[in-house]
């Protein structure tokens, strides 16, 4: 769904005490099974309550997910749909952007938020453009992150499939990739990525227009990063692969934790060794390394 175009939205929303995470979290995965894009659901936490959200395009979808979701919930807690304007969409997700800690060695700063920023030894990734997933707040990156930091100096070459706001291509240049591509099905996308690039001093050109499915590469990459939702991961797991050079890591992300079993029987492969598994309480991410 490509919320960047549509003048107005219909979000769903409810509000829980903030003692409730755990209820929300089953929010999560009923409004998942409803066919909802995981990536879509936001939970965010602000004066003391917990909101969950989803951004419609359509009205009539955004009313029947809610009808579903007050049935499945016997009025105990009561979804709404509210219409407002796609920008305040984007505004609202800026102010409850702040700087923050991405992984051991790398801090996140929102550009509006640069002046508050104090140096340390720390590096920081500026993060100019949000129109893309990829802030970093998503656990499904923050995993993607630890793991490109893990094996920080020993890969050259780097490509992120679904580059989002090119946030893991900038941490593979910080941790010493030379050749970066980071491709993006989602034109708005390479846009965010680019900006974001440039504004960190790296060359934006290294975000591109591209779509996995059909993606070649002479020269196989020694690390590949693909935060990616399940079905995409095993519909496109021969081309990911082909990506991937012997002896080079392969990171996905974006399984949920029941999907596990089959992403896991999906890229088992006598080649294939997984080097770490990352695991929260909604995600996981894995970390392969080809054999030589
Ligand atoms: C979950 S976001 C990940 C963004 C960022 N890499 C991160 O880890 O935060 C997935 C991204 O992949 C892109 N994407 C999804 N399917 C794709 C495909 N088949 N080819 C290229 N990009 C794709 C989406 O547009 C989105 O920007």
């Amino acid at each position: 769904m490509s919320k960047r175009h549509a003048p107005f939205l219909f979000e769903l929303f409810c509000l829980l005490a903030d003692n409730r995470r755990g209820e929300a979290e089953v929010l999560r995965e009923f409004l998942s099974s409803l066919g909802i894009n995981p990536f879509d659901i936001i939970i965010v936490e602000k004066a003391g309550l917990l909101r969950v959200l989803v951004y419609f395009t359509d009205r009539i979808l955004a009313q029947k997910a809610r009808r579903k979701a007050n049935t499945f919930l016997h009025g105990k807690v009561r979804f709404k749909v509210r219409k407002i304007r796609n920008e305040s969409w984007k505004v609202k997700t800026a102010k409850n952007f702040s700087i923050f800690a991405l992984t051991k060695r790398f801090d996140v700063v929102p550009s509006w938020r640069r002046r508050a920023y104090r140096k340390t030894s720390r590096t920081p990734i500026i993060i100019d453009s949000i129109n893309a997933f990829g802030t970093g707040l998503h656990e499904t990156t923050s995993f993607m992150a630890q793991l490109v930091e893990r094996q920080a100096q020993r890969f050259q070459t780097f490509l992120d499939i679904g580059t989002g706001t090119g946030l893991l291509a900038m941490i593979a240049l910080h941790c010493g990739a030379k050749k970066v591509v980071g491709i993006d099905f989602d034109r708005d996308a390479v846009v965010a990525a680019r900006r974001n690039l440039k504004v960190n001093g790296f060359d934006p050109m290294q975000a591109r227009h591209g779509n996995i499915e059909t993606y070649h590469t002479q020269k196989p990459f020694e690390f590949v990063a693909a935060n990616l939702i399940t079905r995409d991961l095993i519909k496109y797991k021969r081309q990911i692969l082909a990506t991937v050079s012997r002896g080079g890591f392969l990171a996905i992300s974006g399984i949920m934790i029941e999907n596990a079993p089959l992403v896991r029987k999906a890229f088992h492969a006598r080649r294939l060794r997984c080097i770490k598994i990352c695991k929260g309480e909604q995600w996981v991410a894995f970390l392969y390394q080809k054999a030589l």
